[in-house]
């Protein structure tokens, strides 16, 4: 049994439907995860649910509904969404299910025996929205909370604490020591800055039934349930030991958005020393999505849905906007102009044109057969491959795109230099025709392997019209001269139908 690439993304909260920052990350996480069983590595990917604490008890609440009804309900709509999105994900975890809550309680069992908790009273002000008490250093000028914390009152109460002291200065070692620990680099080096000048204040893992009673009882003391980033960080690990038969931990890649960093850059590998179990090899943080230069919001109606974007415009091109336009790490901005934009210069006028030409002029001119190899473009399709190779297994998206559409113009460039529809009006050209029609259709079989993980049901469309059987989800079939000679294409049809807006 070898170990394989696990991936995983957070795990949302399920108290709304879900919003194109959800959609980003899945997307991201599902990329990967394609492009490494592309690049023919075992690759698990998890992706899943967070279904205790306030936040989702209240969203209950407010329905008059009981939490686990009301997760239930939602928790159809969000698988129904990771189909949507086409992500193939091997197991959806909901930390409602009792091999999650097994797990929990055994870990918090193991380390309550180890030593490492212990129960204390505090007094402080406490935010229900955000689930966490505030300190003075939460205050603004004018001695008030911010707002965005919603109602704040002063409570006093007994938790369990997680020591921390202890583990300030190996973790600080360890990062150091591991530079792609936590990527990118400016993420690493705020959860440096934060561990260096501040010392680590115990963390709180529990609430008392009193204050919230949906989540996992703590195994020691009924008057307690397990806080909620205690029971839902753990889900990593506890979907791994679920699949006995195969080796997933340590995990590879958890891919987070930047307000998580914190409880997966120090509360989880602390958690996970204590538990004994390795560290993950690295934390992929993506920045946050704007609409329209402003916060996305659903008080306000600044949100985009992506179903009615993908109802729109297809899977594909909604899945190339958000990785196209925006590198993992810093934030984005969606306009309807700037998705048109890429839609149509990208998509329709660039991949869409380039293999509807292509296959269309084989057909028309050769009757669909194609021709002798001929290695024009051979050079460029290399570069291309190495390049997405590389890319992929740095996790570099965005740039692997770049790459792909230097193929894909260099392509259109040599039709128009070659112009095809000319050297078919001359019979002395046959075979000039011949030598480009093959470097056109080849390219674009390039193409559809090299886009597979980004653009899945666009590269097995690509691979349809070419006649070829199965999918192009190998990255190794990106050499050069793999169509063969005398095979029949198949109808070449649009891709991206161009829309007038
Ligand atoms: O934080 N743009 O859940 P969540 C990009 N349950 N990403 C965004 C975003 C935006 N506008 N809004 C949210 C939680 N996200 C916890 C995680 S993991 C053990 C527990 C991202 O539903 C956010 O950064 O609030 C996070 O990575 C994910 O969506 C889920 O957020
Ligand atoms: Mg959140």
């Amino acid at each position: 049994m070898s170990k394989r690439f696990y991936i995983t993304t957070a795990i949302d909260y399920v108290n709304g439907q879900p919003h194109l920052g959800h959609a980003y990350e899945k997307i991201i996480a599902d990329v990967i995860a394609r492009a490494r069983r592309s690049l023919g590595q075992e690759t698990f990917f998890l992706t899943g649910l967070d279904e205790h604490g306030q936040k989702v008890q209240q969203a209950a609440q407010a329905e008059k509904k009981n939490p686990q009804e009301y997760c239930d309900a939602l928790a159809a709509d969000w698988q129904a969404f990771a189909k949507k999105l086409e992500l193939t994900n091997d197991d959806f975890v909901r930390t409602t299910q009792p091999r999650h809550k097994e797990f929990v309680q055994a870990t918090l069992t193991k380390l309550n025996a180890a030593g490492h908790f212990y129960k204390a009273s505090y007094t402080g002000f406490y935010s229900a929205r955000e689930e966490t008490f505030l300190t003075e250093k939460d205050r603004l000028p004018d001695g008030k909370f911010d707002a965005s914390y919603g109602d704040v009152v002063e409570l006093k109460e007994d938790n369990y604490y997680f020591k921390l002291g202890a583990h300030q200065q190996w973790l600080i070692d360890y990062i150091e020591a591991n530079p792609d620990f936590i990527s990118p680099s400016y993420r690493r080096n705020e959860v440096l800055g934060f561990l260096k000048n501040n010392t680590l204040e115990d963390l709180c893992i529990t609430r008392p039934i009193t204050r919230l009673n949906w989540g996992i009882p703590l195994p020691f003391d009924p008057e307690f349930v397990t806080y909620v980033w205690f029971d839902a960080l753990v889900n990593y690990a506890s979907i791994a030991a679920a699949h006995p038969s195969l080796e997933l931990w340590p995990a590879d890649i958890h891919v987070i958005g930047k307000d998580i960093v914190k409880f997966h850059a120090v509360y989880w590998p602390v958690m996970l020393k204590a538990m004994g179990l390795p560290l993950p090899k690295q934390i992929l943080v993506h920045g946050w999505w704007q609409k329209d230069g402003a916060k996305i919001s659903k008080s306000t109606g600044n949100v985009i849905d992506p179903i009615a974007v993908i109802n729109e415009w297809g899977l594909d091109a909604f899945r190339f906007y958000v990785l196209r336009e925006l590198d993992i790490g810093p934030d984005g901005n969606w306009t309807d102009a700037s998705f048109r934009s890429r839609y149509q210069a990208e998509l329709a006028n660039g991949l869409g044109n380039l293999v509807n030409r292509s296959l269309s002029m084989l057909k028309r001119y050769r009757n669909g057969v194609v021709p002798a190899k001929s290695n024009e473009l051979a050079t460029d399709a290399a570069k291309a491959a190495d390049e997405t190779r590389a890319l992929f297994k740095q996790s570099q998206l965005q740039s692997a795109l770049q790459s792909i559409w230097g193929l894909v113009n260099r392509a259109n460039k040599y039709v128009d230099e070659t112009a095809p529809f000319k050297l078919a009006k001359d019979p002395a050209q046959a075979q000039r025709l011949d030598e480009v029609l093959y470097n056109l259709a080849e390219a674009c079989r390039v193409l559809a392997v090299l886009l597979w993980p980004f653009l899945p049901g666009t590269a097995t469309k690509i691979y349809a019209q070419l006649g070829l059987p199965g999918s192009p989800d190998k990255l190794e079939a990106a050499t050069w001269g793999g169509l063969p000679s005398g095979h029949t294409i198949g109808e070449p049809a649009p891709l991206f139908p161009r829309k007038d807006v």
